[in-house]
């Protein structure tokens, strides 16, 4: 049976560290209330670097991770809501910058869950026989769009990168999944509209303002601990696996509480249930492969260990995968 298995991993993140208290002399908020309330301590926010250049330095390093030459790179997606451009995609820089001449590169945009849309994709293209390998990177720089006069907001998120390099493998990798999306609640969640100004057309001025980060967050908190769980259950019957064989779930790192509630509602351990947002906030696309970096750099996974990875975020969207590390 041909899988798609995570050969290595990696992570690269601004140096740039903004506590809650540095969060504090510029909107009227607290350490304790962002801790409580999220679980975040800390943030590393962009000081001048692009999303680009921390998609770049994750690919360099899970290629050399792997022991592979940019050359033999068959695919390249990146998963993003903060691309340098409107276009070219993140991929083609990565493409151009590792040297990576014959791989096909392309981004994906499902928010928060864009890992793991782009990881099921480049699965989907390595068992059909299309490509035998791939790099898959989350990438943001969310700090250019959220309103830092926004308590609301700007205290959630940071800047950074992670991702994977999969290959083609006749051992165990990826052994379940289920996307999803629910479009009729995407108003709960925006950013970065574009409106329609022409020559013959003005858009009306009550748009011009959609540039940041506009989010019900109780609405967010709600979809995310509701559909998440049922995603969870899902995947985990269809698999058949049971909570005590899972090492770790790889959660989306939006916020502690909701990582809380869904170890409670599956009854899987909350060590079990593993989170870093203490350290980098929300990082969207970006937050489960620093998660499985950080798990497999700290040597807190063997070969063999089942993993649940889930994310959940706009569109809404939510994707989750049972692997076999
Ligand atoms: N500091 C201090 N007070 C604040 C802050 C802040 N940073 N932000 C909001 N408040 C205030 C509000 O103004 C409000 O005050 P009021 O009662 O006087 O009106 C009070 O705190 C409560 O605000 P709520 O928004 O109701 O607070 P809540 O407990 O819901 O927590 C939060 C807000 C953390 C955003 C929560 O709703 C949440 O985590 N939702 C999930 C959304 C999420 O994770 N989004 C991440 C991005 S989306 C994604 O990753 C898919």
């Amino acid at each position: 049976m041909i899988t798609t298995r995570i050969i290595s991993t990696g992570a690269c993140v601004p140096e740039q560290v903004i506590t809650n208290d540095d969060l504090s002399k510029i909107v009227d908020t607290s350490d304790e209330w962002i801790t409580q309330r999220t679980g975040i301590k800390r943030r590393h926010i962009s000081a001048g670097e692009n999303t680009s250049y921390f998609a770049i330095n994750t690919a360099r390093q899970v290629l050399e991770r792997a022991e592979v030459s940019a050359e033999d790179v068959d695919l390249i997606i990146v998963a993003s809501v903060t691309a340098d451009y409107g276009t070219p995609s993140l991929a083609c820089m990565v493409q151009k910058e590792i040297g990576a001449v014959n791989a096909v590169a392309f981004d994906v945009n499902a928010a928060c869950s864009g890992f793991m849309f782009a990881l099921s994709i480049a699965d989907k293209y390595i068992k059909t026989g299309m490509y035998e390998n791939a790099i898959v990177i989350g990438a943001e720089t969310l700090s250019k769009i959220v309103d830092w006069k926004d308590r609301s907001t700007c205290v959630l998120f940071g800047d950074g990168s992670g991702g994977a390099y999969v290959e083609k493998s006749e051992d165990e990798g990826i052994l379940k999944e289920e996307l999803g999306a629910k479009g009729e609640l995407w108003d709960i969640l925006t950013q970065g509209y574009v409106g329609c100004s022409n020559a013959f057309n003005e858009e009306p001025l009550e748009k011009d303002n959609l540039w940041y980060v506009n989010m019900d967050g109780r609405a967010v908190f709600k979809f995310a601990t509701k559909a998440v769980t049922k995603s969870i259950e899902r995947v985990m019957e269809s698999a058949g696996v049971k909570p005590e064989e899972i090492k770790y779930v790889v959660p989306h790192q939006a916020n502690a509480r909701i990582v809380d509630i869904i170890s409670r509602k599956l009854g899987i351990s909350n060590e079990k249930c593993y989170r870093n947002m203490a350290e980098y906030g929300n990082t969207s696309s970006a937050s489960i492969p620093i998660v499985l970096n950080e798990l497999n750099e700290k040597g807190l996974i063997e070969r063999g260990d089942k993993l649940l990875l889930t994310g959940f975020g706009g569109g809404m969207t939510w994707g989750t995968m049972l692997i076999s590390w």
